[in-house]
């Protein structure tokens, strides 16, 4: 199930823009605000799918808590979209599962 966002930005006319892709998806959102912020003003509510059920997530905390924006930023897994500002050209996708660490690979469980 999907829910609206509780929050909407208010953009200005004269504010600065920057263009994204999401999921090979152009958006042009204003600049200076976080990832998750711009997707969702983008129109995104996928952000990524649960390890468990591959259910969708999307932003929840807003400020680096609750780990459900998590996405892929320039071939970067694992980005809390949140804390990231968002800059002109970033190519995001949505995190699928789990990421692996550098050295590991997914599934792989260390004790
Ligand atoms: S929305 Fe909660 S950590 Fe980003």
């Amino acid at each position: 199930m999907t829910t609206e966002p509780l929050f909407s930005i208010a953009i200005q006319r004269n504010t600065p823009m920057v263009t994204i892709t999401f999921e090979g998806q152009r958006m042009i959102v204003p600049e200076g605000i976080n990832v998750a912020a711009a997707l969702l003003t983008g129109g995104a509510r996928d952000f990524r799918s649960s390890i468990v059920g591959q259910a969708p997530r999307a932003p929840y905390c807003m400020m680096g808590v609750c780990f459900e924006c998590l996405v892929e930023i320039d071939g970067i897994p694992g980005r809390q979209s949140c804390l990231i500002q968002v800059r002109d050209g970033m190519q995001i996708k949505r995190q699928l599962g789990a990421s692996a660490l550098e050295g590991e690979s997914v599934g792989e469980y260390h004790e």
